[in-house]
């Protein structure tokens, strides 16, 4: 095909390739590159490494990590539903009747009376005629593409697209081609330069996770039905966070009838594991057949299910937590912008700091646990080099005082960094 680009193009993008591959070393054995691998433990002697840190529990807003309560703003929790008293009685009690796993795949034996429970209530949710559940968000998105992502077909993506996007077009067997991040114009130019008889769909994320910022679906919408384009949202970050009642970012902006398919994952509003693809009928039916970890990977534990059920529940009948969240967030925002700090594009509880040098963020994020506040540090290739972050979520359940204690001990390091 002409002038349409593929995998390898959107593949350029820093945000696209597993971490590992930016240390590939090469050499004749495999393992060469994990003799050569020196970074994480550099990193460690300077007492600045930022990942897999141990978190002793986690209480939504705050957790415990070395043996002291810290602010906790590297979660995706976003209305601290995993704390919730009837969210955890939900999981003992499904545990305790349907035990720890239903040990197979869904088209086998692993389909379970709470999985269709929650597709019904999702379904509705959501606005959408079915609902397919999923062990991970990462397999929903994995699922659908590899299910319609065949020869003859084309994917346009956003390139800030989450990485399980990248994933599962690797998966499917048609093409794939990126669009730069939020911008229809350039979605108008991919997908004018592919053949009529290409069957095309555009996958965004409704909120992107790294930046906070908002698709601009309204405009990419128009574009997508300007080509025929099936039209699909990742909303993992908006649900519970953007809508009426946080029904995401689709209802965000009364397109439910023009988004064909919406995912998510249960891992962070929903207080659980698991993801989800919503659309037609015959579309959930198709993917339940030919969605590859639908098939070839063990269901959703029955305890999973359960706590996402009543995480459900609660963000039905509290929607005031949606309020909440949204409004902490603003502070936060207000107080860290009036002070001068970048947060980029971010429009939701998703903050980042932009830094720009690692070892500063590094550094910025060594000193942030030392005042008890956790954060997550970005760096290359997640993010392109010179945009090194710190990533802060905040939840429902934060504070002002501990929302206060952030900024005072930010202004505190911007002081001293001055980055
Ligand atoms: C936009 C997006 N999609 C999908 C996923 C994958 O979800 P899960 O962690 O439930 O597998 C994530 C997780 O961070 C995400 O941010």
């Amino acid at each position: 095909m002409a002038n349409q680009g593929n995998l390898a193009e959107v593949q350029e993008h820093p945000n696209i390739d597993s971490y590992v591959s930016f240390f590939t070393k090469g050499g004749k054995d495999v393992f060469a590159n994990a003799y050569n691998f020196q970074e994480a433990e550099m990193a460690k002697q300077f007492n600045m490494y930022p990942y897999y840190q141990v978190i002793d529990r986690n209480e939504a807003a705050t957790c415990v990590i070395e043996g002291r309560e810290t602010i906790m703003l590297g979660s995706n929790n976003y209305l601290g539903l995993t704390i919730h008293p009837e969210v955890r009685q939900a999981a003992i009690k499904a545990i305790a009747e349907h035990g720890p796993s239903l040990t197979g795949s869904r088209i086998l034996n692993g389909t379970h009376r709470l999985h269709l429970e929650l597709e019904e209530q999702l379904a509705g949710f959501l606005g959408k005629e079915s609902c397919l559940v999923f062990t991970t968000g990462y397999q929903a998105n994995l699922g659908f593409l590899s299910a319609f992502l065949k020869k003859g077909t084309m994917l346009a993506m956003d390139k800030g697209d989450h990485a399980s996007i990248y994933d599962g077009a690797r998966l499917g067997k048609g093409e794939t081609v990126g669009f730069a991040h939020n911008n229809p114009a350039d979605l108008d130019r991919v997908l004018s330069a592919v053949p009529d008889d290409i069957g095309k769909m555009v996958m965004v994320d409704g909120v992107f996770s790294m930046e906070g910022d908002v698709v601009d679906l309204p405009q990419i919408q128009k574009v997508a039905q300007k080509y025929q384009a099936r039209l699909v949202v990742d909303d993992a970050h908006g649900i519970g966070v953007m809508g009426p009642g946080g029904r995401g970012t689709v209802s965000h902006f009364n397109l439910n009838d023009k988004v064909d398919i919406i995912i998510g994952t249960f891992s962070k509003t929903l207080a659980s594991i698991g993801g989800f693809v919503a659309g037609e009928a015959k579309v959930i039916d198709f993917i339940k057949h030919f969605g590859r970890p639908m098939v070839f990977s063990a269901s959703l534990p029955p305890a999973s299910a359960a706590a996402a059920l009543k995480a459900l529940e609660i963000l039905k009948r509290e929607p005031e937590r949606v309020g909440r969240v949204n409004a902490n967030a603003h502070y936060l925002r207000e107080n860290l912008l009036s002070r001068g700090f970048n947060l980029g594009h971010s429009q939701t509880p998703i903050m980042p700091i932009i830094v720009g040098d690692e070892i500063i963020t590094l550094t910025l994020w060594r000193e942030l646990l030392n005042e008890g506040i956790y954060v997550n540090s970005v760096l290359y290739p997640a993010v392109p080099r010179e945009m090194s972050l710190l990533r802060m979520s905040v939840t429902s359940e934060h504070t002002r005082e501990q929302l206060d204690k952030v900024v005072a001990a930010l202004v505190k390091l911007k002081n001293k960094h001055r980055w």
